[in-house]
């Protein structure tokens, strides 16, 4: 794939870099994203329908089995050549930060350090009356199992839709898009707010904007990149081009 010179001269020079990743980076670990078609034992199961509150009230069995399917999944992927490229891609940069709205922590995995995780870890568990973190809780049978301090059920440290996203992290992002030299949008459908303004928050403040994706997207046409193709082709190849690694 050809980079555009314009685009490799900008990374090469760039001392602030933001990068936003959605489901998509994930897809090639086999991780199946939002809005695309779902795959098997939940095909049937609208996530936006089992992410949310009222969900967690109506059925918390449900919504518990549905994350523990999901963590299980997580558990046996590995991160992709995408992963490693954007982990790569931060020894490179002095200001680097990653904005995932990915719960799968396979950027950690994948070795990068300075991420901002807007939407969550999947792996951690709350109470979902204190949402404070619990570690350990009694395995009585009982699914969801129940807080050990004030017997709530227990709920995957996630931000569901109608939930609002952690503010610090939040604000932190706005920073590095705002300060961004270069700011990446990868594997995102860019339509949940607020994560989705990042990118234009960025071009507005001046940052060249790269868009990688197979699809496009709403923000597409606003974006002064467009890389067109999975993350895991373009990110090593991106790479390669600038830094010869
Ligand atoms: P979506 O499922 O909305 O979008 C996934 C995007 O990834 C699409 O634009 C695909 O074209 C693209 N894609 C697919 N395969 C790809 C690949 N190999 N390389 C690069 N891109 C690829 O997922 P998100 O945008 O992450 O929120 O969704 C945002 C939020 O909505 C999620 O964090 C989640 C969801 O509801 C909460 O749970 C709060």
């Amino acid at each position: 794939m050809e980079i555009p010179q314009a685009l490799v001269s900008a990374l090469k020079n760039a001392r602030r870099v933001a990068v936003l990743t959605g489901a998509g980076i994930s897809a090639e670990s086999g991780i199946p994203t939002f809005r695309e078609a779902q795959t098997g034992l939940w095909a049937r199961y609208d996530p936006a329908e089992l992410a949310t509150p009222q969900a967690f009230r109506r059925n918390p069995r449900l919504v518990w089995e549905w994350y523990q399917w999901r963590r299980e999944l997580i558990a046996q992927a590995e991160p992709n050549p995408g992963h490693l490229a954007l982990a790569r891609m931060e020894q490179h940069i002095p200001d680097f930060t990653l904005i995932t709205q990915n719960v799968d922590g396979l950027h950690r995995r994948a070795g990068s350090q300075n991420i901002i995780e807007l939407h969550g870890n999947i792996t951690r568990t709350k109470c979902s009356q204190e949402h404070i973190l619990i570690d350990t809780w009694e395995e009585t049978g009982e699914v969801p199992p129940r807080c050990p301090r004030c017997r709530a059920f227990l709920r995957p440290d996630v931000v569901w839709f109608h939930e609002s996203l952690p503010a610090d992290a939040l604000q932190e992002a706005f920073e590095a898009a705002k300060k961004a030299q270069v700011f990446l949008s990868i594997g995102t459908s860019a339509v949940v707010q607020p994560a989705a303004s990042l990118p234009l928050t960025a071009r507005q403040s001046g940052a060249v904007t790269v868009e990688i994706n197979p699809a496009p997207t709403l923000i597409t046409e606003s974006m002064s990149f467009v890389l067109t193709g999975p993350a895991g082709a373009v990110l090593p190849e991106l790479c390669r081009q600038v830094w010869g690694a």
